[in-house]
């Protein structure tokens, strides 16, 4: 195990069975719609990759950068479209794939954005989900896995944008990132 990680919050076996079922579900779901599937950079990645390897229905791919975080642990609220969609949404359904939803505030931004551009309709998959966190008004439609409000990496996950390769979601030990609070 990295040597940064107190312990391993989701095994990749448990990351496995979760994204299978999400991708049975998705497959019912969307089996004669042609989804635009949104990765949303660059936490969702190695998720994205993995979930439409699972999603047995014709589908897009397309990729979008938000910042909200800024290299910290905590979320400004303040969200930026650092890469747009090459596609079109208008007309089309997304599905809109998150890495993890803290307080929502990333999500509801881009979730109003594609109903202002006139997409048919617009459903969010995430991995991870931390209800505790939410301050913004939004649904997740698919989830992985709840988990508490704990800041976890791997499996695209990042601090400082290191462990994102981590084949499990960890919890790192806190002298990683005692630095920020002195
Ligand atoms: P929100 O706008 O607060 O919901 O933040 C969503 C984004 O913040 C996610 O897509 C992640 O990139 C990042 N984030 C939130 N919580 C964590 C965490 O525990 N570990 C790593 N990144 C996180």
């Amino acid at each position: 195990m990295n040597p940064d990680i107190e312990e391993v919050l989701i095994s990749a076996e448990e990351i496995d069975a979760a994204v299978k079922r999400l991708g049975q579900e998705l497959t019912k779901d969307y089996q004669d719609k042609n989804p635009v599937v949104v990765c949303i950079l660059r936490g969702s990645v190695v998720f994205l990759a993995d979930l439409v390897r699972q999603m047995q229905c014709p589908l897009e791919i397309d990729f979008m950068d938000l910042s909200s975080y800024g290299g910290g642990m905590e979320s400004s609220g303040q969200v930026k479209i650092l890469k747009d969609l090459d596609t079109d949404v208008a007309g089309r359904h997304v599905i809109i794939v998150e890495d993890i939803v803290d307080t929502g505030n990333t999500l509801a931004k881009i979730h109003d954005l594609f109903l202002h551009r006139q997409a048919e309709s617009v459903k969010v998959v995430s991995f991870l989900n931390k209800p505790e966190r939410r301050t913004a008004n939004v649904t997740v439609d698919y989830v992985g896995v709840e988990i508490p409000d704990k800041f976890v990496v791997g499996y695209g996950m990042d601090f400082d944008e290191q462990y994102r390769g981590l084949p499990y979601i960890g919890i790192l030990k806190p002298n990683v990132y005692a630095h920020l609070f002195n």
